[in-house]
């Protein structure tokens, strides 16, 4: 018989893992305590942009194998539980914040049916798992839990879920594995790798991968810096280095650093947690690769000043991009909007555009000005900052936006721009990490 799935939260990471699991065929109900969300997600729209998700969630709708509810009594019938609630930083410290999580297992555990299993995918501070596991025992002790960590990247959410580059599961017991074996068969069927560990391992590979993404990054940017202290490309040696197969050439994309609700969130939770657990200096390398990235976003406004004036009051700068990267509507920490907001609380008039984050970002910065049309951001600018890189902003003509600008500026934030054209259309162009 085929297996039923619950799954609890259905934010970036629930929606996409409901739809793609009831694409598998399985039968899936997605409970959530926001009914905005949920009404959405029933009428077979998404909350948020996520580039093939749409679609894939309107045609599941359509198959009645999916359904979502505020109604948590609904998981009753599910064998397996998949939790997907968030774990923001705490407000008051950098640990990450457990309430949702811990009030989505006690949520279901009255309506958990015997031999129910409640897979974790949120990431979670080592040790969580096996803390949750010995509640449940108590609460449900006719349950099981398990964790099954997520790698998936916006923007390529459905991909990243039907064929990921592993599968990673933590659990206490061979029944919990076979469980899982059950419900990835498909994915494991075209050769996926998998991994069993045991709950903290399965936690502890979540946070150490997305570390050494963060350190990746932050490692190029800090190359950039002395790069533009010693007058080389930053762009050239990421090339150069990137061919040597143990470094490869991925995640070296020198720029205004990483942002988003998971890299910033899950390296400071790991520090706070090594802390706890006495292992504080194995991670201490950690806040060096947070304190470069946040360098990065103060270095462009540097460029700014030093371009402009130290005042920057009487100028317009346009800010192309404001989700953390493009294909996402995710403003979360984002660099190009924490920087576009340092410019506008330095006095300077800016004005934003972004293909899909306009709205989000407007709820988090009500006071920075938008336009939904490129050529409108940019009337008048005195300096274009580009800060997410879109593919349409690499379309930009910089001959045809010459006329519409007060001076022809700009600093391309993500190295991504072809700067021979806009240098060609005298403009006077700057990136991170390049001093020529
Ligand atoms: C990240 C991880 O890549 C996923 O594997 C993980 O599942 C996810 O977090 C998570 O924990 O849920 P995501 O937040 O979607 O995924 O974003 P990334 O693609 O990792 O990019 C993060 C940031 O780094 C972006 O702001 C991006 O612009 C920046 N970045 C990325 C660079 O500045 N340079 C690069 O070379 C690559």
């Amino acid at each position: 018989m085929t297996l039923t799935l619950s799954v609890v939260g259905c934010g970036y990471l629930g929606a996409t893992h409901a739809a793609c699991m009831s694409s598998l065929g399985f039968t899936v109900v997605g409970v959530d305590t926001d009914p905005e969300k949920v009404a959405l997600l029933q009428s077979g729209k998404l909350p948020f942009y996520e580039p093939g998700l749409d679609t894939l969630l309107a045609q599941e709708m359509k198959t009645g194998r999916l359904s979502f509810t505020t109604d948590f009594s609904a998981v009753k019938n599910a064998d397996v539980h998949f939790v997907c609630v968030g774990t923001p930083q705490s407000k008051d410290g950098l640990a990450a914040d457990l309430t949702y999580v811990k009030s989505a297992v006690a949520t279901i555990a009255p309506h958990l049916k015997d031999g129910a299993l409640v897979v974790g995918k949120s990431t979670v501070p080592v040790g969580t798992a096996q803390a949750l596991r010995a509640e449940l025992a108590k609460s449900a002790p006719q349950a099981d839990l398990a964790w099954n960590p997520e790698f998936l990247r916006e923007g390529f959410a459905v991909e990243d879920t039907l064929t990921p580059n592993r599968l990673v599961v933590g659990v206490a017991n061979d029944r919990a594995e076979e469980i899982l074996k059950e419900v990835y068969e498909p994915v494991i069927a075209f050769g996926t790798p998998w991994i069993r560990a045991d709950l903290p391992t399965s936690e502890l590979v979540k946070v150490a991968a997305n570390s050494f993404l963060a350190t990746k990054i932050s490692f190029i940017n800090a190359m950039a810096e002395v790069c533009e202290a010693a007058g080389g490309d930053v762009t050239v040696l990421a090339k150069a280095i990137g061919y040597d197969p143990r470094i490869g050439n991925r995640f070296l994309q020198a720029g205004i650093g990483f942002g988003g609700g998971c890299l910033p969130k899950d390296i400071r939770a790991f520090m706070a947690r090594a802390e706890e657990l006495g292992a504080k200096q194995a991670l201490e390398f950690l806040r060096e690769i947070d304190a470069i990235n946040l360098r990065a976003r103060q270095r462009v406004i540097d460029v700014v000043r030093g371009e402009l004036s130290q005042d920057l009051t009487q100028y317009k700068i346009a800010v192309l991009g404001a989700t953390f990267k493009p294909d996402s509507d995710d403003v979360r920490d984002s660099p190009a909007l924490d920087i576009a907001a340092q410019l506008q609380a330095a006095g300077a008039t800016v004005v934003v555009h972004d293909p899909q984050g306009i709205e989000p970002a407007r709820k988090r910065f009500p006071n920075l000005q938008y336009q939904e049309v490129v050529t409108d951001a940019l009337k008048d600018a005195d300096l274009i900052l580009h800060l997410t890189e879109w593919k349409e902003y690499r379309q930009i003509d910089p001959a045809a936006i010459s006329s519409l600008v007060k001076s022809k500026i700009i600093i391309d934030g993500r190295n991504m721009l072809d700067r021979t054209l806009w240098r060609k259309a005298g403009w006077k162009f700057h990136a991170l990490g390049r001093t020529d």
